[in-house]
């Protein structure tokens, strides 16, 4: 199924089908990287620019090495040393990289909404890479893929997002992303960062770290967000640790064959023990994997969607 959109924006308005095209698309990817030769011609001749405003290690390395594998060219823009350090605006960038004849544009920025504001004034397909607290699409994407990957299904399944949920753009596309393909999303940690406000998006809240982690066949862990609080959330870490920290000890509660995930970076010893986050029931690193897949996938359905919006009636 082709996909009739310029860009990608957030999880929020795809529909299940959608999504379900990108997670198929990808699982195609996720072959393609097996191979010996792992590049692919389809973006050949094709622009991709990684704009990133905020720091990222995952997600810009993903999409670069996403677009190399499709053949693309790839420049990677660093705020730091750009105009914008010269008080030039991002949409006066993104206009100078577009009078380029750049082809894609993937943001990254502090402000929610930035990357549907470029996507309204640019003709550039443009990839929401995480914008403030709003959403991250891709990460969202690629952890449906993981899920649906390990455990076979999404519909059904009960997933508990624990940790700083208010802060997070990771949490936001996963619950849309959760929810359109049928799993029931508990979202778990103090009050101060998961308030009971989420239940109108139709997730259940819980505030005891047993009760949010006992069911579940999905825990995926979030670090706190100093970067985007505006106050203290909790009086100190080592208190969030021993409330809400994921242990060896505390694994006991949780189902067999419940997977323990992670979008990182992980701060080792606040939301997770070393030892969880490296041992069995962890898929970090292969969500790490299934990112470089699902990203491939992005560009292509996007790139895709052009070619049918430009083909004669
Ligand atoms: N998960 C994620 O977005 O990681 P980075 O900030 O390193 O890209």
């Amino acid at each position: 199924m082709p996909w009739h959109r310029k860009d990608l924006l957030d999880l929020q308005s795809l529909s299940a089908e959608e999504i379900l095209t990108v997670l198929d698309t990808a699982r195609e990817f996720k072959a393609v990287g097996q191979r010996p030769i792992k590049k692919v011609p389809p973006l050949l001749g094709k622009t991709v620019v990684n704009l990133f405003v905020e720091p990222s290690t995952r997600t810009r390395i993903s999409f670069e090495l996403a677009a190399k594998r499709l053949s693309a060219d790839v420049i990677n823009f660093t705020a730091e040393a750009s105009s914008l350090r010269k008080g030039e605006t991002l949409k006066d960038t993104a206009r100078n990289l577009e009078a380029l004849r750049v082809d894609f544009i993937i943001l990254r920025h502090s402000a929610a909404g930035a990357a549907h504001f470029l996507a309204r004034v640019l003709a550039a397909h443009v990839i929401n890479a995480g914008d403030g607290a709003h959403e991250h699409p891709t990460q969202g994407l690629l952890d449906l893929f993981t899920i649906r990957e390990k455990l076979g299904r999404i519909a059904g399944l009960k997933v508990t997002i624990l940790g700083d949920i208010l802060y997070s753009r990771v949490a936001r596309s996963n619950i849309w992303g959760l929810q359109k393909l049928g799993a029931q999303v508990t979202l778990c940690g103090p009050p101060t960062l998961v308030p009971r406000a989420f239940e109108s998006l139709g997730c259940r809240v819980v505030h005891d770290l047993e009760e949010g982690i006992r069911e579940a066949d999905v825990i995926n862990l979030l670090r706190i967000q100093h970067e985007r609080q505006r106050r203290n959330a909790f009086p100190g870490l080592g208190e969030y640790t021993s409330l809400f920290g994921l242990t060896r000890q505390r694994l006991t509660e949780l189902r067999p064959g419940a997977l323990i995930m992670h979008p990182g970076p992980i701060n080792r010893g606040v939301e997770v023990d070393s030892d969880v986050a490296d041992g069995e029931w962890s898929v970090i690193l292969e969500q790490v994997t299934n990112g470089l897949a699902v990203r491939m996938a992005v560009l292509y359905l996007l790139n895709g969607a052009r070619a049918v919006a430009a083909a004669p009636a």
